[in-house]
């Protein structure tokens, strides 16, 4: 019976998804809900390895940028749906990583032979253009773009090797000539040229040799297994399991419904869930990660932006430097036309507030409520990206707190104003806050 356990009972299945501009520290939540029996599947349905989920177990870090955050649980199967964009080389070295780690002590791990890879000249193209919208050089955009193009080279084309070369071969002679191009239209000198390495990724036996080593390895991993990831799925829902639906980046870098054009290139929303997995769970629990505040990486519209002492503050204390680039993150007050934007937009059935330690000592805090334009109150979406400059951001203050609030278990024993700062999210956004970060490791999360 599809969607039922054992008993009968409907088991439902949850997607985990950003709702702000990303690192809102959805890798923890994830890392806690994979914990739960009911799930057997973790599972990426979009982005590559431009993300960074940072877990920390027993005092033990670990940063992932393509695994899916349940690796760790010997016990599930991950997975790594059509929608993800993979760069073998990254695979290889992160299960690397975990195997001199934990041994073979981590999950199972699926590949649809849909999903594209991520090449060479992907990076390449990625590092001459990618400037402008401050991507992360990942090589992200421009291999969704080859998909979407048609021409891009699939986990499937990796079956055989004759097959992968030939595709290799073709791909590679096209973008010789295709980034000659940029390089002269953007006049690119010499030396700039001789920093991307031109011919390591661009020639076609170096990069058949270097990506042939690293797929081999991963095909001959034990727990990896490779195939119709869409069908995988929904023979576990038939047996009455759960899902774990792992979201990367967040609502406001989507492709379709983010602030475009400073965007990712995928569908972190949760229509991407369907597209990028092939499967449609019928009882979907949609639960949006809000950071305590905002904070962005790359260029682009944010409205609640600081610049000031409190910034410095969050950064520091909040450790807002980019899991993947090492970047310093922007930061701002928490925006909650963002978050009702999210709601709409992913039809949230509830929020994880993550890092509400880091607001701590902060007086008074502050959180926008809507927005102003020509002296008229817009929704978030309604200010077109050339009149965000001139929106007039409406605030409300929030008493702040001092007492240390990194080991508390309850949520009736948060200080007043704490528990008045959650409340008024949820009053504000119309959907319960069930989980609230009071730190980095596993057990600081309040569920309620
Ligand atoms: P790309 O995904 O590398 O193409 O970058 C496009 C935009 O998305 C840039 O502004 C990046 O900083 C941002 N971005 C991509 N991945 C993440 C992430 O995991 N967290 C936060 N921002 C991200």
């Amino acid at each position: 019976m599809a969607g039922h356990n054992k008993g009968g009972r409907r088991m439902t299945n949850i997607v985990v998804l950003g709702t702000q501009w990303g690192d809102e520290g959805k890798g923890k939540i994830v890392d806690a809900l994979a914990q739960e029996e009911r799930f057997r599947a973790v599972v990426r349905y979009q982005g590559g390895n431009n993300a960074g989920h940072t877990v920390v177990v027993g005092g033990e870090r670990y940063a992932f940028h393509l695994l899916p955050s349940g690796i760790l649980s010997p016990s599930k199967d991950c997975v790594i749906g059509a929608g993800v964009v993979l760069n073998p080389q990254v695979l290889c070295e992160e299960l690397q990583q975990i195997a001199s780690r934990l041994g073979q002590q981590h999950a199972r791990l699926w590949i649809s032979e849909k999903a594209h890879l991520v090449m060479p000249w992907h990076v390449l193209r990625d590092r001459i253009t990618g400037g402008t919208v401050g991507t992360t050089g990942r090589g992200i955009g421009p291999a969704y773009s080859d998909g979407v193009a048609r021409r891009g080279i699939r986990w499937a084309d990796t079956r055989y090797p004759g097959r992968f070369a030939l595709r290799v071969e073709e791909e590679a002679m096209w973008n010789r000539q295709l980034i000659a191009a940029m390089l002269d239209h953007w006049h690119i000198p010499g030396e700039q040229r001789e920093q991307l390495q031109l011919h390591e990724a661009l020639d076609a036996a170096t990069v058949v040799a270097g990506y042939w080593t690293c797929i081999e390895e991963i095909k001959s991993n034990p727990l990896v297994r490779s195939g119709d990831v869409s069908a995988f799925l929904d023979g576990l829902l038939s047996q009455g399991q759960a899902l774990l639906f792992e979201g990367a980046q967040a609502t406001l870098l989507d492709i379709a419904h983010g602030t475009y054009p400073f965007v990712t290139s995928s569908h972190p929303t949760v229509g991407g869930v369907y597209v990028g997995t092939g499967c449609r769970p019928r009882e979907l629990h949609v639960l949006g990660v809000a950071k305590a505040y905002t904070t962005r990486v790359g260029a682009g519209p944010f409205p609640t932006e600081l610049e000031d002492e409190v910034s410095e503050r969050l950064r520091e204390v909040g450790h807002e430097y980019g899991t993947t680039t090492g970047r310093p993150r922007r930061c701002g007050w928490l925006d909650l036309t963002v978050l009702r934007y999210a709601r709409r937009v992913n039809g949230l059935d509830a929020l994880a507030l993550t890092k509400l330690d880091v607001l701590t000592g902060i007086h008074p805090l502050r959180v926008a409520t809507r927005y102003c334009v020509g002296g008229d109150s817009v929704a978030f979406f309604t200010v077109h990206d050339a009149d965000v400059e001139h929106a007039g951001v409406v605030y409300e203050e929030c008493a702040g707190w001092d007492q240390d609030i990194t080991g508390v278990t309850r949520f009736a024993d948060l200080p007043g104003p704490a528990r008045q700062y959650v409340l008024r999210i949820e009053d504000e956004v119309g959907v319960p806050v069930t989980m609230v970060g009071v730190g980095p490791g596993r057990s600081q999360l309040i569920r309620r």
